[in-house]
């Protein structure tokens, strides 16, 4: 038997929820709906706990800087420290690697042609740990093994949604060419709308959200085909997070011809932070 994606999980990871599980306030009246659109989620993901995740998220220049930037960067440790982002590392358990399948993913993607830096060792910022934190609680140790895909997008040139889109199609090839009988979910997070910088900072577009959201779950393909100057036009100059989404819908297996997914769970919340905050759950 060989590896399998069975599901994806599509979330914002916005720092200032990290900072609001962690200091107690999530009952709080501003934080208080957006939690509870992630209850069901937790439900869901307590029954759903995969053998390891594929995360694919950005690094905010906390373990990545000017000095060294990857496109697309793989990370292969036994374990990855969580970052201190300038006020100490969240109070949260470090996250447990999957070498073996790490360096599988690493082989055949690269042997399909997307070229992958290796990452050894690395920190990992709220770009991984809240969406652990937001589908997972506050564990004692997250519930499985975490393979970090982090993606470029804070300094331009970034990766097409095009070009992302055909990486998840080529993850799902290798996480499906693993010789164990693994249950895999692969994770997108980031986005939505937001605009940290600049004249424009706080936009939101609900309107764009709601339509990336339709589009994300029913025509990926053509979705992948948006260029980067829409996201920043229309989502803020930090909305182009969204194109890492599309790598993680490029791994469900009706892209590669089978059924469409099943739609588990849609949530949308603004505002949290600066940001909006929009959450799906893709089953295959
Ligand atoms: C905010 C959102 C992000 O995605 C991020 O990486 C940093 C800050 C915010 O809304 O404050
Ligand atoms: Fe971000």
């Amino acid at each position: 038997m060989s590896a399998r994606i069975s599901a994806s999980v599509f979330t914002s990871h916005v720092p200032a929820i990290g900072a609001a599980l962690d200091l107690g306030k999530t009952t709080e009246p501003y934080w208080q709906p957006l939690f509870a659109g992630y209850e069901q989620s937790k439900a869901w993901f307590a029954d759903h706990t995969p053998d390891a995740i594929v995360l694919v998220y950005n690094d905010h220049a906390t373990a990545f800087s000017l000095e060294m930037i990857p496109t697309f960067a793989i990370g292969t440790a036994a374990s990855f420290d969580v970052a201190d982002e300038g006020w100490g590392p969240r109070p949260v358990p470090r996250v447990i690697g999957h070498p073996a399948l790490a360096a599988h993913i690493a082989q055949s993607v690269i042997q399909q042609d997307f070229d992958l830096t290796i990452v050894n060792q690395m920190d990992v910022d709220h770009g991984l740990t809240v969406p652990l934190s937001l589908m997972c609680g506050q564990p004692d140790a997250w519930p499985c093994p975490v393979i970090p895909i982090a993606v470029n997008v804070v300094h331009y040139p970034v990766p097409s949604g095009r070009r992302c889109f055909n990486l998840g199609q080529a993850i799902r090839r290798a996480v499906e060419s693993y010789d164990d009988d693994l249950n895999v979910q692969i994770w997108g997070t980031g986005g939505m709308s937001h605009q940290l910088q600049g004249p424009r900072a706080g936009l939101i577009n609900s309107g764009f959200d709601h339509a990336f959201l339709d589009e994300l779950i029913a025509s990926p393909a053509e979705l992948a085909d948006k260029p980067h100057v829409e996201y920043i036009r229309e989502a803020g100059s930090e909305g182009i997070e969204l194109v890492m989404w599309l790598i993680a819908r490029g791994a469900m297996s009706d892209v590669a011809g089978g059924p469409p997914p099943t739609v588990r769970h849609r949530f949308y919340h603004v505002p949290a932070s600066n940001t909006a905050v929009g959450h799906l759950i893709l089953e295959n």
